[in-house]
């Protein structure tokens, strides 16, 4: 992708549908023994992994453009896959998918592309171990690919998890779903609670009432059609465009803001973004609203390094407005960034210096020095791979006077099929 602005953004859009609920309303749903239509299902190639690999354990679904439909069989219907399940690059998959299988009574392996297969996974082989699962991985149990020799009975369990992951989460809970007793998990701070969500919204006997911790016990579900909203964390890089860039103001339709996803919100209205919440609404258990954004003189402010979980994927395009406010911003605690789809904090750091903003890195994060009038430098930068660096990157290039080129652009799809042509058609050169 290449840029040259400076550029302005102005128009009513909607983002596509949430990563997140989309990967879990094919899992939750072909756990029930009903039909379900699924509505706005995001076509990026994480959901689509997860569709695929449920297709192969014998879940038959219909798929017409976003709209799908999925006929449930319940865990018992699960067949015995007859090849490696591939995940790609979708960690979402790997580890939601792990608990399940682990459930299973067949033998399944799980792969991924090589980032999928650096990443770890201790997180999930440790407890769902200790649970009496038969899950083994490379490296000392903490690599893909996985082998899971799936076992009908699991003991529920109380676990004390040190970090903060929606996706260690609800491999357990998928794994509780089907385990002897009660299965709970308390966690330092709270994460995204989406699975929680639909698995109440499907009856199942789910209790997260009590501040970080959630509890489970083996329940049927009771299916319902479902409504994925926007994705925020799509919603962010249109936010934060219409913020830093002059003479700009967006609305964004129908976006979900589940306030474990939202805090990005309350850091740039601390920063001084023009920001409207409107039409707010409640749609399958999940909040929803419209978004309106205007163009911003932006400060830096404090980031409160316990909310991190709830602003993890949005690091880098916050990044973006930290660069493009008045002050220094110091993000720390944000070590997680090193084993996402990339090592975000390495990307960051590198890339942001290729353009010309200063920045300095951190073990746990790094320090931006902002400058409402960087004049970009001309560069060709490096994508990592990586869905999240690549769109960061080319909102930051909108504020630009030179060139940029972003390399392997087309990772961009891990999440947001459509991105590029839904930039360009809202935003006019200055
Ligand atoms: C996700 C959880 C988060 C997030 C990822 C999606 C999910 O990961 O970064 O993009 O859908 O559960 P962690 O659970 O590793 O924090």
């Amino acid at each position: 992708m290449e840029i040259k602005g400076p550029y302005s953004i102005n128009g009513i859009l909607e983002v596509p549908g949430d990563k997140s609920i989309s990967h879990r309303s094919v899992i939750i749903s072909a756990l029930t023994r009903q039909k379900i239509i699924v509505d706005n299902f995001l076509l990026s190639q994480d959901c689509m992994k997860t569709l695929g690999i449920m297709e192969k354990l014998g879940v038959r679904y219909d798929l017409n453009k976003t709209s799908l439909l999925i006929q449930g069989c319940g865990i018992d219907g699960f067949n015995e896959p007859d090849d490696v399940l591939y995940v790609g690059n979708s960690g979402t998959t790997i580890r939601l998918l792990a608990g399940l299988l682990c459930t299973c009574s067949f033998l399944s392996v799980l792969s991924g592309d090589p980032s999928i297969n650096n990443r770890p996974m201790d997180r999930i082989i440790k407890p769902l171990r200790e649970m009496g699962a038969e899950v083994f991985g490379r490296s000392g149990n903490n690599k893909a690919p996985l082998v899971i020799f799936g076992k009908e009975y699991l003991k529920g369990k109380t676990f004390n998890l040190s970090i903060s992951s929606a996706q260690v989460k609800s491999c357990l809970l998928f794994a509780g779903m089907s385990a002897e007793g009660v299965t709970e998990i308390r966690q330092p701070s709270a994460s995204r609670d989406h699975t929680e969500r639909m698995l109440e919204y499907f009856g199942a006997e789910i209790d997260y009432s009590e501040g970080n911790n959630v509890k489970i016990k083996k329940s049927s579900l009771k299916g319902r059609n479902l409504y994925i909203p926007g994705d925020f964390s799509s919603a962010a890089f249109f936010i934060i465009a219409a913020l830093i860039l002059e003479d700009s103001e967006i609305i964004i339709k129908n976006v979900g803001i589940n306030p474990t996803r939202t805090y990005l919100l309350e850091i740039l209205k601390k920063m001084g973004g023009n920001i409207e919440i409107i039409n707010c609404r409640t749609t399958n258990n999940e909040p929803v609203a419209d978004i309106k954004v205007s163009s911003s003189e932006l400060k830096a402010t404090d980031i409160n390094e316990k909310f991190m979980p709830n602003i993890i994927d949005e690091i880098p395009i916050l990044s973006v407005a930290c660069a493009f406010a008045s002050g220094n911003t110091i993000i720390k605690g944000a070590k997680e960034l090193r084993v996402k789809e990339s090592d975000r904090i390495k990307a960051i750091v590198t890339e942001f210096g290729k353009i010309g903003i200063k920045i300095k890195e951190n073990e746990d994060g790094f320090i931006i020095y902002g400058n409402r009038e960087y004049d970009l430098l001309q560069a060709d930068i490096e994508s990592y791979g990586d869905h999240r660096i690549a769109m960061a990157l080319s909102i930051a290039a909108l504020k630009g006077r030179n060139k940029i080129s972003i390399k392997n652009s087309g990772c961009i799809d891990t999440s947001f099929p459509g991105f590029k042509e839904k930039l360009f058609s809202i935003i006019n050169l200055k």
